[in-house]
């Protein structure tokens, strides 16, 4: 679809150009730059529907009046998922040292945003590996899908040719730990690449049980 006469190449660079910086813009203003960040921020987290590991139906509802330590990703996950939840689950660890009243109000919570593979078995098994009082949460795609919407969690399927012609797949996903408070709403969030120090100081900073 590359224009072959000069005029028309540069009117699709124009709109290349165009297009890019758009997406930069956009982009720049979903990670909070130009001091948008509390706007953005505000529009985090709403109401949920799925089934915690045991299979009982839960909303976010269920959770009001405790915080809740958010991270959305997939148990097949090789690397970024076992190491953002590892943190996670150190860091109130590293909190219930220091303030075990605080660490007490804080419910950890992984959402699977591949249902289709983590099922509840498949959660009951994941989240006992990292946090004794961890949730494991899924549902059906629908479920998971509006889930990660309400948080503005970014994920989609990449599928892999394996061995012999046998289809894999990873899910790319967006990857921030949210701590939400007890009427639900955003407090603060950390990255996948925050230390368990940082962790436990932020959660001792926000946590006001
Ligand atoms: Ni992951």
């Amino acid at each position: 679809m590359f224009p072959k006469s000069l005029p028309g190449r540069i009117g699709f660079g124009v709109t290349l150009l165009a297009l890019l910086a758009a997406v930069a813009l956009f982009t720049w203003q979903r990670l909070g730059g130009g001091g948008q960040e509390a706007i953005g921020e505000a529009a985090i987290g709403g109401p949920f529907e799925l089934v915690d590991h045991t299979g009982k139906p839960v909303t976010d509802q269920d959770f009001r009046g405790r915080y809740m330590l958010i991270y959305f990703g997939f148990t097949y996950c090789p690397d970024v998922c076992p190491t953002s939840l590892a943190t996670m689950a150190r860091g109130l660890e590293a909190l219930d040292e220091r303030a075990p009243e605080k660490a007490a109000a804080v419910t950890p919570i992984f959402i699977t945003v591949d249902p289709e593979r983590d099922d509840v078995e498949a959660m009951a098994g994941y989240v006992e590996h990292f946090h004794d009082r961890m949730i494991g949460l899924t549902g059906s795609l629908a479920q998971t899908t509006a889930a990660a919407k309400e948080y503005r969690v970014y994920f989609s399927k990449v599928v892999e040719e394996g061995a012999e012609g046998a289809q894999d797949y990873l899910m790319d996903h967006s990857s921030f730990i949210y701590l939400m408070g007890p009427d639900g709403r955003y407090v603060t969030h950390f990255s996948h690449q925050s230390t368990v120090e940082e962790v436990a100081e932020g959660l001792e900073k926000r946590v006001q049980p």
